[in-house]
């Protein structure tokens, strides 16, 4: 498969890198800096999912190499601007800035990137679109003690999905939305109850067995769906 990972420099992405790369596929590894990532093999590729000439460049770079692109993974993600689980995320300190920035990587980024790369994945085998969700995206399940900008840019990145779905089901791509558990990356910390490895063959093993008529699904990495 010809597959592009955002975020693969390290954490989930990077997994997803190591274990398509393993198999054989053509994996093209976007990060921020461009720089080769620790999955041998990969292509690396400068992608900044929160800039739109990042987006075109990235896109006009891989349309050099390949023609079409079988699976898109929209991983990129960012927990807070200011460090630390829960900082920025306090009732009282909510700010504009903090929740455009984060919105910009976890919702608008996908949908953008998405978008340009919707040319080479219509042209695809089989081709598929895989957005790195959270549990926390869930509208029915947040208790109130969700995290407020995180929680809405992932509720929002699944919105955004359900809405391309439509328009690319008529081009043949199927879209799927997953949750990764609670994963020992920066992000997730160390005391999270996943390593990189488990998390990540689940969601391969979805993004696989992920069929059209389940368009825009979402599943938890284990395979259950989860409530929207
Ligand atoms: N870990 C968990 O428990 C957990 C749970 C639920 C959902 N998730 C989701 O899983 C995905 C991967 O998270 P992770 O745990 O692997 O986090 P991570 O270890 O913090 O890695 C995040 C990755 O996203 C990249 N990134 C951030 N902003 C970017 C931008 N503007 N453009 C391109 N890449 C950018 C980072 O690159 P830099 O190195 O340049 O910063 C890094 O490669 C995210 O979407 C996250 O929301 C994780």
């Amino acid at each position: 498969m010809r597959i592009l990972i955002t975020g693969a420099n390290r954490g989930l992405g990077l997994e997803f890198a190591k274990q398509y790369a393993r198999r054989g596929d053509r994996v093209f590894a976007g990060s921020r800096n461009g720089d080769p990532v620790d999955a041998p093999g990969t292509v690396p590729v400068r992608l900044d999912v929160a800039d739109e000439k990042s987006i075109d460049a990235a896109h006009s770079a891989i349309g050099r190499e390949i023609d079409a692109l079988d699976l898109l993974i929209n991983n990129a993600g960012i927990y807070s601007t200011v460090g630390g689980r829960f900082s920025g995320e306090t009732f009282g300190s909510l700010t504009a800035d903090e929740a455009a920035a984060i919105f910009r990587v976890n919702s608008i980024g996908p949908m953008l990137v998405a978008q340009r790369f919707t040319d080479l994945l219509s042209r695809g085998a089989n081709p598929k679109l895989a957005n790195v969700s959270s549990g926390y995206g869930s509208v029915s399940r947040n208790d109130g003690h969700f995290p407020h900008h995180y929680s809405a840019s992932k509720a929002a990145l699944n919105q955004y999905m359900r809405s391309y779905a439509a328009d690319a089901a008529k081009l043949g791509i199927t879209v799927v939305i997953l949750s990764p558990g609670w994963v020992r990356t920066d992000m997730g910390g160390r005391n999270a109850t996943l390593s990189p490895e488990e998390s990540v063959s689940g969601m391969v093993r979805i993004i696989e067995e992920i069929t059209p008529r389940q368009n825009s699904a979402w599943f938890n990495y284990d395979g259950q769906p989860v409530a929207w």
